[in-house]
């Protein structure tokens, strides 16, 4: 058997083996035993990562391939022959394909070696919980040596044959933030010697509207969700404190600056006029996902005649990759994998899919990230 069914094994394998963030023991063994049954010599790198080098038969530059390794805390629910063996874990987000297609391609390189330069696949741990994989693996040196860095998602909202890649950015600065508020409680029958906090809160909400309405341009796209609102005891009784929880996404360093400098101006100050106080605790996730123009470009350009390539609007979600482009030229894209008769489940559902014809496409949509 050749790479091209190979490839459909290996996220078998791995889909029955799900772990979580930096836990992927079972996941590092299985791709540390696949590498060196090529003829690799893997290193083991940022705890359960590995990187392996793959020397072509011209000279030519240093390339880097990522696949990330870690799956969710999710019971899964599909009626796939090869489902879970892990309670409550499951590769829910296409990571087990992205490991497949990684091993399918150097698979394929270690049998060809007709490629310029050296070729460098790294698989990350911990790519859905903060802080990633990707600063550790940084640190560790991953990056050294290399030109330019290339990955890749499985998308399953379109169809095998569809890849979404543009310039710029691809995906969103993905933060959260908590206002917690301190008021003065007291008998719902006397507001007037309270600090009403739920009625601070619900002010606080209102307001925050106003940043993407009033505080951003017409160009400037972002997001502000309040998530939760919690606060009060009873329903006649005056609430002391409340907490305001919520998600930010933003496209540019400095609108993601605007945007948390406005949060806690408004909450601070919504709460000031009703003679209470707010803290706001603002948590940076994933910088914004930022690909490089020529490579992104001389990819697309690879890919014409092999897949359809749209220039989306980017997506809203967060992805650790993002780290890797602040270091190095590269792009990253999305690969349509849903299914033929639409029936695919969203990413991070118990029911997701992956149309498994996208995963040999998809080594071949890494092979021409080689040249771009
Ligand atoms: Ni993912």
């Amino acid at each position: 058997m050749g790479w091209q069914e190979n490839v459909i094994q290996y996220r078998r394998d791995l889909h029955r083996i799900p772990e979580l963030g930096f836990q992927e023991t079972k996941t590092h063994a299985y791709l540390w035993d696949r590498l060196t049954s090529f003829g690799l010599e893997p290193k083991a790198i940022g705890g359960t990562g590995i990187m392996a080098d793959i020397k072509g038969n011209q000279s030519g530059r240093t390339v880097a391939l990522r696949a990330d390794m870690d799956g969710l805390p999710l019971q899964e629910e599909t009626a796939e022959p090869f489902i879970s063996e892990h309670p409550g874990v499951m590769h829910a987000c296409g990571h087990d394909g992205h490991m497949a297609i990684l091993l399918g391609l150097a698979e394929r390189l270690t049998g060809e070696r007709n490629f310029p330069g050296t070729v460098r696949v790294f698989f990350q741990p911990s790519e859905e919980k903060l802080p990633g994989g990707a600063p550790t693996l940084i640190e560790e040196g991953v990056l050294e040596g290399v030109d330019a860095v290339y990955g890749l998602h499985l998308w399953a909202d379109d169809p095998v044959g569809w890849v979404g890649l543009r310039p710029g950015p691809m995906m969103a600065n993905a933060d959260q933030f908590t206002i917690r508020i301190h008021g003065v409680g007291g008998h719902g029958s006397q507001p007037q010697v309270t600090k009403d906090a739920v009625l601070i809160a619900s002010q606080t909400v209102v307001n925050l509207q106003t940043i993407v309405s009033r505080r951003l341009g017409a160009f400037e796209p972002a997001v502000v969700t309040c998530g939760t609102i919690k606060g009060g005891q009873n329903f006649n009784i005056i609430a002391e404190t409340a907490e305001v929880t919520g998600t930010v996404r933003t496209f540019s360093l400095e609108t993601q600056a605007t945007v948390e400098e406005e949060i806690t101006r408004i909450a601070q100050r919504t709460a000031a006029l009703y003679d209470a106080s707010a803290e706001v605790d603002y948590v940076k996730g994933y910088p914004v996902v930022i690909n490089h123009e020529r490579e992104a470009n001389a990819w697309a350009e690879n890919l014409r005649g092999l897949v359809e390539v749209e220039g989306p609007e980017p997506n809203p979600g967060g992805e650790d990759f993002a780290y890797y482009l602040q270091h190095r030229p590269g792009a990253f894209l999305f690969l349509g994998c849903g299914q033929d008769d639409n029936s695919s489940a969203p990413h991070h559902s118990p029911h997701f899919t992956v149309n498994e014809r996208a995963l040999p496409l998809g080594v071949e949509v890494l092979y021409r990230a080689i040249e771009a």
